[in-house]
C-alpha cells in the first residue's frame, strides 16, 4: 500500500514568529505524523528554523526550489547538496508558479530533478495544465510532456526515488477545485503513461492532488483509489486547516478516525 502523503507548500508567507506558531499548532497532534507522512515547504530562510523545531519529531521538511550544480556563481541560487548538507529530504520541482513565473521550462524542470537525485533529495515533480489548455481537451496531452522531459533526462528509474503531484494550474489558490472524478482520471493518466515504461513504478509512486484542497473537498479527492495524499498551499498556513486534512487522509486512507 503507498503510504498517505499530506504536504503543506508555504510559498512565500511567513515570518520567524509565525512559523513558530505554525509549527507548534501543527506538533499538537503528534499522532497524525505516524500514520501519514507529514510534510512542509518553508521559505529557504526558514528551512533551517523549521529543522530546529521539528528535530526529534516524525514531520518532515523540504525546500520549495533548488538550482543546478553544487556550487558556482549563480547568485540568489541554492544548490541541492547545500539542502542535504542542511538535512533536508524533499524538494519541490517544477511547481508551476516557478514554470509560469520564473520562465522555468520542462527542460530547466528535468535538470532540477535530475541536481536533487544527484544531490540525494526526493523530489517531488509538480505537473499540471492551463485552464485553457484543459478546454483545448489537451491535458493529458500536457502532462504527459511534462513528464516526458524528466523521463528523457533523468530516466524512468529516477521515479523510484520520487513523487509527483498533480495541481491542475486553474486551481491552484483560485477555490476552484478538480472534482474528485477529473482528478482521479488525471492520476490514472499518469499511472498508465509510467506503466508503459516501468510498471511497478506506476503501482508503487505516491501521487498527490494539489489546488484548493481544503478540510471540506479532502474527503472526496482522497477518496479516489489514485489519489494518495494532496500538496496544499493556501490551507497549509494554518494548523488547524492543515491538521483537518491530515486528519481526512488518515481516515479516508487508513480507516483511521481520531476524535
Ligand atoms: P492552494 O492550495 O492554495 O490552491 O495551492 C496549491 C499549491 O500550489 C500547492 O503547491
Amino acid at each position: 500500500m503507498r503510504k498517505p502523503m499530506v504536504a503543506g507548500n508555504w510559498k512565500m508567507n511567513g515570518l520567524s514568529s509565525s512559523v513558530r506558531a505554525l509549527i507548534e499548532g501543527i506538533q499538537q497532534e503528534p499522532h497524525l505524523s505516524s500514520s501519514i507522512d507529514m510534510v512542509v515547504f518553508p521559505a529557504a530562510v526558514h528551512l533551517s528554523l523549521v529543522r530546529d523545531l521539528l528535530a526529534g519529531t516524525s514531520l518532515a521538511w523540504g525546500a520549495q526550489n533548488l538550482y543546478l550544480g553544487e556550487n558556482g556563481a549563480f547568485t540568489g541560487e541554492i544548490s541541492g547538496s547545500m539542502l542535504t548538507d542542511l538535512g533536508c529530504r524533499y524538494v519541490l520541482v517544477g511547481h508551476s508558479e516557478r514554470r509560469a513565473l520564473f520562465g522555468e521550462d520542462s527542460a530547466l524542470v528535468a535538470a532540477k530533478f535530475q541536481a536533487a537525485l544527484q544531490a540525494r533529495l526526493q523530489p517531488i515533480l509538480c505537473v499540471g495544465e492551463t485552464l485553457k489548455q484543459r478546454e483545448r481537451g489537451e491535458t493529458e496531452k500536457v502532462i504527459q510532456e511534462q513528464l516526458a522531459a524528466v523521463v528523457k533526462k533523468a530516466g524512468i528509474s529516477a521515479f523510484r526515488q520520487a513523487l509527483i503531484a498533480y495541481e491542475p494550474v486553474w486551481a491552484i489558490g483560485t477555490g476552484l477545485t478538480a472534482t474528485p472524478e477529473q482528478a482521479q482520471a488525471v492520476h490514472i493518466a499518469i499511472r498508465r503513461y509510467l506503466a508503459e515504461q516501468e510498471v511497478d513504478i506506476a503501482q508503487t509512486i505516491r501521487i498527490l492532488y494539489g489546488g484548493s484542497l481544503k478540510a471540506d473537498n479532502a474527503p472526496q479527492l482522497l477518496a479516489m483509489p489514485d489519489i494518495d495524499g494532496g500538496l496544499v498551499g493556501g490551507a497549509s498556513l494554518e494548523a488547524k486547516s492543515f491538521l483537518a486534512i491530515c486528519q481526512e487522509a488518515m481516515a479516508v486512507k487508513l480507516g483511521q478516525r481520531v476524535a
